[in-house]
């Protein structure tokens, strides 16, 4: 059967890939990027958002929501993108998919996650819903000494604001499963030219050791990123599922299991 699926992030790297994915599938695919796809928004922006859930609107019904757009810049737009282009962009449409018979929605968060160099404040202003806040707080973590990572407290933030949301009533309640993936190194543009020098390769693989085959293609996510938006997920919710080489296993080992 047929689904209705948005995919943010599908111009490149794992949203494309996503959306290639379902599309080979049968289902009909709106893909959500700044220049080249059927809806063309700056998630980065509350009128990019809102445009972006009213365009949306006039398609009908949708069945599933897959948030890939992101970016990794030392600056606000990071917090912007990855974290309120997310949840302003999936809050908005959940009046939508509580009209599908199996609706679902997921997320990429990163690996990144749970590295300790996020910035609390930031963290703590996303999960608050105050974006001027969250903003104002990159400025101050950049500036530390040693600075802090808006791209690690962007996808920390996502991560808990999922952990808290997916069982609450607004999701859970209405049916619909939301996860998160957590990426290792992924070669997309994102990373490509980490990945084409060998010094900057070596120094990343550290931070994210991958025992398991190393960094891994866009498609590599996009098989999960499919399941978990496709009717075979039925109990699998609030999940953060690394997609990551073993790197979580290597870094956090039994954290959390004793
Ligand atoms: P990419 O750079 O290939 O693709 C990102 C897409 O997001 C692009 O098409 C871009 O135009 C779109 N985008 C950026 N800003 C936007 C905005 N303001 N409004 C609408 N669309 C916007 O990157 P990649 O690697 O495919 O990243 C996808 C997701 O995966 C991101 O959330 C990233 O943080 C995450 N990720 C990537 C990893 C990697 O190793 N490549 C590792 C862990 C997480």
């Amino acid at each position: 059967m047929s689904r209705t699926v948005v995919v943010t992030g599908s111009g490149s790297g794992i949203g494309r890939a996503t959306a290639e994915r379902l599309a080979d599938a049968g289902d009909r695919v709106l893909g959500v990027d700044l220049h080249g796809a059927e809806i063309e928004a700056d998630l980065g922006t509350p009128e990019g958002r809102a445009g972006a859930v009213a365009v949306v609107e006039r398609y009908g019904a949708v069945d599933a929501v897959v948030c890939c757009a992101g970016v990794e810049a030392k600056g606000d737009v990071t917090v912007r993108v990855n974290y309120f282009g997310v949840v302003e962009l999936l809050e908005g449409l959940q009046p939508l998919l509580g009209a599908s018979d199996a609706p679902r929605a997921a997320v990429v968060a990163s690996f990144a996650a749970v590295h300790p160099a996020f910035d609390g404040g930031i963290v703590d202003a996303c999960l608050a819903g105050d974006e001027p806040g969250a903003i104002a707080a990159c400025a101050t973590a950049l500036e530390a000494e040693p600075p802090r990572s808006v791209y690690a407290s962007s996808k920390r933030a996502l991560v808990r604001w999922v952990r808290r949301s997916a069982p609450t009533e607004r999701w859970a309640g209405a049916g619909i499963p939301l996860n998160a993936v957590a990426p290792g190194v992924v070669a997309t543009p994102m990373t490509q030219y980490r990945l084409d020098d060998p010094r900057r390769r070596d120094a990343l693989l550290d931070v994210v050791p991958m025992p398991l085959h190393g960094p891994g293609e866009p498609e590599h996510v996009a098989a999960l990123l499919a399941w978990l938006a496709g009717p075979e997920n039925v109990l699998v919710t609030g999940q953060v599922v690394f997609v990551d080489g073993g790197a979580d296993a290597v870094l956090r080992g039994e954290a959390g299991w004793t």
